[in-house]
């Protein structure tokens, strides 16, 4: 959510941020701009909407050789180019990803001494409270130290001073923020994939810490403001890893990558046929002593908790609970001291799941997060930590995220219930050989269903609303698939449990209202005929995601994707490609923006 980039160097640092923010872009998008040194001082330039506009109203711009750039997702005021960011004074600016919680306080404080605001937003508070100790210090550092004395809330922030023309400065909490060398000068950044071209190496900021960067050093100070030695990290992926490949779309390539992401997660964690998860490590205590797990997690990583939740209950007979992360924090939830709690986030940024964590661990309970972005906030802060390994995912839409992180909490349900003796060691080695042979086989295969996916989509294009009905785990799969189609579509969607249906919900069903169904369960297979009968007799239009070699009997479908069969325990891997697909086209169809779109963030560093 919102995206930072700064640079100071020997080169022009105009192109350089607008290439960064062009990256960033997939992190907000409201508004963007920048902030720069210039002879006669600091000059900010911002634009409301995409960055192509910025870019537009900085041509003609003299060079600058330190300036500050952010792209931003509104919370505090509307999109406008009086709140976008950066925001100061003649004499600080500054970029800001978070919130200031308490930026009404600052508000007045700052009134009384004489200051005004033009923005609604809670940064221009901190701009101006750094700017009036800037006033009475004379040093950006004591400046610093004296405003976040007063701010409460989360941040990462870039700043410029007059009189510092070479400087930038940077600090952070509760939201990440990085300072990496390159040949030419030095990058703040939020995400690396905005500075990948040039260079791969990166300090990770801590609480407490102030980079000051030059154009050829990076100074860290700890909060005593002693200088203090960091190793650099290495970006462990490449550019190429970040960059489109060729595709229309960076969610039509996430898509695609699934496979290979299933495979790069499971393949180092299999041994000998048998998960090498160590369940005594993750959870704290042996299987043996282990009370209830709870799943805590956002969007569609909730929604992988709610796959995790059948596999974990099936295989190993463990009660879990599946928890949204903004409720559990305000619920006062039991747990109790034997309980696990399995915090998933793609970015591992989230603030509401993050919220979770440190709420888990305040009360004394084993925390376990799965997570993609190695070195994020959650996947520092918790007790042990279960990496994905899909490399950086860009849509906002998360596709390849959702399948490593079902295909992960299906590894660790079976070394659970190995482990419990729910299942046999046999049983246990043929659930591994097919989710890390058969699965990714069959989401290939899945891939090729992308024209009729596409043909699918148009035809349903026009509908202003859709249904989507499953059982048993595909019924949590639905809630992800009509997720996927809101999010990208715009096109209104309602996820039920297809017995559910009739409890209400079929009311709304009239003559050719569409209703994507399910039917990829062999158990409940009579049960889900029954209620697509159900719908279908009141005039529903259906289109079947069916599973291959399933008997459909005539007249339930007015559309039919086959999609690749595995054993009922796994199918969601397979089922979840055909509805990525399916919602992809829609948007494409729609003339959406597919990999941005309205009002969504990739990563939300706010509650
Ligand atoms: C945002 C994104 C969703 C994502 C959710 C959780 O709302 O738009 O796509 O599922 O955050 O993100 P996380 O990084 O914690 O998985």
């Amino acid at each position: 959510m919102c995206g930072i980039i700064g640079y100071t160097g020997r080169k022009n640092a105009l192109p350089r941020l607008i290439e960064g923010l062009k990256a960033l872009e997939y992190r907000g998008y409201d508004s963007a701009g920048v902030a720069f040194v210039h002879k006669n001082g600091i000059k900010a330039v911002k634009s409301k909407g995409r960055i192509a506009l910025l870019e537009e109203k900085l041509k003609g711009e003299q060079e600058s050789f330190c300036a500050i750039g952010h792209t931003r997702w509104a919370t505090h005021g509307e999109p406008s180019d009086v709140n976008s960011h950066p925001h100061g004074t003649d004499s600080v600016y500054i970029v800001h990803n978070g919130i200031i919680e308490n930026y009404a306080v600052i508000k007045e404080f700052l009134t009384e001494k004489g200051y005004s605001f033009e923005s609604e937003t809670d940064t221009e508070t901190a701009a101006k409270l750094i700017d009036w100790f800037y006033s009475k210090e004379k040093s950006p550092i004591s400046a610093i130290r004296k405003a976040l004395e007063m701010i409460s809330g989360s941040y990462a922030i870039g700043a410029v001073f007059e009189g510092y023309p070479d400087k930038i400065y940077a600090f952070r909490k509760d939201s990440p923020l990085l300072a990496a060398p390159s040949e030419d000068g030095g990058f703040i950044t939020s995400d690396i994939s905005a500075i990948l071209r040039h260079t791969r190496e990166f300090i990770r900021l801590e609480e407490g810490e102030i980079a000051v960067l030059s154009p050829d050093s990076i100074e860290i100070l700890s909060t005593d403001n002693t200088p203090i030695e960091r190793d650099f990290e290495t970006v462990s992926w490449d550019i190429e890893a970040a960059e489109k490949g060729g595709y229309d779309h960076f969610m039509l390539k996430e898509i695609f990558e699934q496979p290979d992401a299933v495979k790069k997660t499971l393949s180092p964690r299999v041994t000998d046929g048998l998960p090498t998860l160590d369940i005594t490590k993750l959870a704290g205590r042996c299987v043996g002593e282990l009370g209830a797990i709870h799943i805590v997690a956002c969007g569609t990583a909730y929604h992988a908790g709610l796959i995790g939740q059948y596999a974990i209950e099936k295989l190993a007979r463990i009660p879990v609970k599946v928890e949204l992360a903004s409720e559990f924090r305000y619920k006062n939830p039991i747990l109790r001291k034997n309980d696990l709690v399995i915090i998933i986030s793609q970015s591992g940024e989230t603030a509401d799941s993050l919220a979770a964590l440190r709420l888990a661990k305040e009360r004394g309970v084993r925390t376990l997060a799965v997570v993609n972005v190695a070195g994020s906030t959650i996947a520092q802060e918790a007790d042990s930590v279960l990496l994905t390994w899909a490399g950086p995912e860009i849509a906002v839409a998360s596709t390849k995220a959702f399948s490593v992180q079902i295909a992960l909490l299906y590894l660790f349900a079976i070394r659970l219930a190995l482990d419990s003796d729910t299942i046999s060691e046999e049983e246990a080695r043929q659930y591994c050989t097919e989710l890390t042979t058969d699965v990714p086989a069959a989401i290939s295969k899945a891939l090729d269903l992308t024209d009729l996916c596409s043909s699918t989509a148009q035809k349903y294009k026009d509908n202003s609303s859709i249904f989507f009905i499953g059982r048993g785990a595909s019924s949590a799969l639905a809630h992800e698939a009509a997720l996927k189609m809101k999010e990208i579509s715009y096109i209104h969607c309602e996820a039920y449990a297809a017995g559910e249906l009739k409890h209400g919900t079929i009311s709304l069903i009239t003559d050719g209202t569409p209703v994507f169904a399910f039917l990829t369960n062999r158990s409940t297979a009579d049960k889900m005929i029954s209620n697509i009968r159900e719908v279908k007799t009141r005039g529903a239009r259906v289109m079947l995601f069916c599973r291959e070699g399933m008997p459909i009997p005539d007249g339930i479908a007015d559309d039919i994707i086959p999609i690749p069969s595995l054993s009922q325990l796994f199918m969601p891997m397979s089922e979840i490609i055909a509805a990525q697909l399916v919602a992809y086209y829609m948007s494409c169809h729609l003339g959406c923006d597919v990999d941005k779109p309205r009002n969504l963030a990739k990563s939300v560093t706010v509650e």
